[in-house]
């Protein structure tokens, strides 16, 4: 299930991100790819407040994987830095457990990435507005048919 949506602002960008929190399950995971700054780490910053994660959200460019436990367990991972590098065997342990993940750059550990994902491809329309490419496969399937556009 594919489905495009603009976001106006971050207060939309909230209610979107607040949206996809009510859908999770153990092991869900969220991967987001799209240019410098258009709103992933904002997104799970969203997000994780979203699932019950207090500690502050930050970019986590020079560490590839931050933990945070709250009501859920978050794993949020940047994986800018292994560009191209395919595969992660040490991440694939957190993308492949329990916790709720959400990888900022996926495509460069793509042959790391199970099939099933929610996919949010983000493009800079203007300085607030977003274009957001939501692709959901298998499980997420109904969480994009529900995302209200
Ligand atoms: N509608 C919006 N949604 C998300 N961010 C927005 C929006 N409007 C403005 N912004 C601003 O755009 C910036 C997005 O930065 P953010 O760090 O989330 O991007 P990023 O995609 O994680 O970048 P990077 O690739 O460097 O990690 C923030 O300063 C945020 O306040
Ligand atoms: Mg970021």
């Amino acid at each position: 299930m594919y489905k495009e949506i603009i976001i106006e602002n971050l207060e939309e960008m909230k209610i979107f991100a607040e949206e996809i929190g009510k859908s999770i399950f153990p092991g869900f995971l969220v991967c987001l790819e799209g240019d410098l700054g258009a709103g992933k780490t904002t997104f799970t910053k969203y997000f994780g407040a979203s699932i019950g994660i207090t500690d502050n959200i930050n970019s986590p460019t020079f560490t590839i994987l931050k933990i945070y436990e709250g009501k859920n367990v978050l794993y949020h991972m940047d994986v800018y830095r292994l560009m191209g590098i395919g595969m992660d065997y040490e991440l694939e342990e957190y993308i492949y457990g329990d916790g709720i993940c959400v990888i900022e750059w996926y495509k460069n550990i793509i042959e790391s990435i199970p099939r099933e994902k929610l996919v949010i491809e983000m493009e800079i329309i203007d300085i607030n507005r977003r274009l957001l490419k939501i692709e959901g496969i298998g499980k997420y399937e109904e969480i994009v048919k529900k995302i209200s556009n």
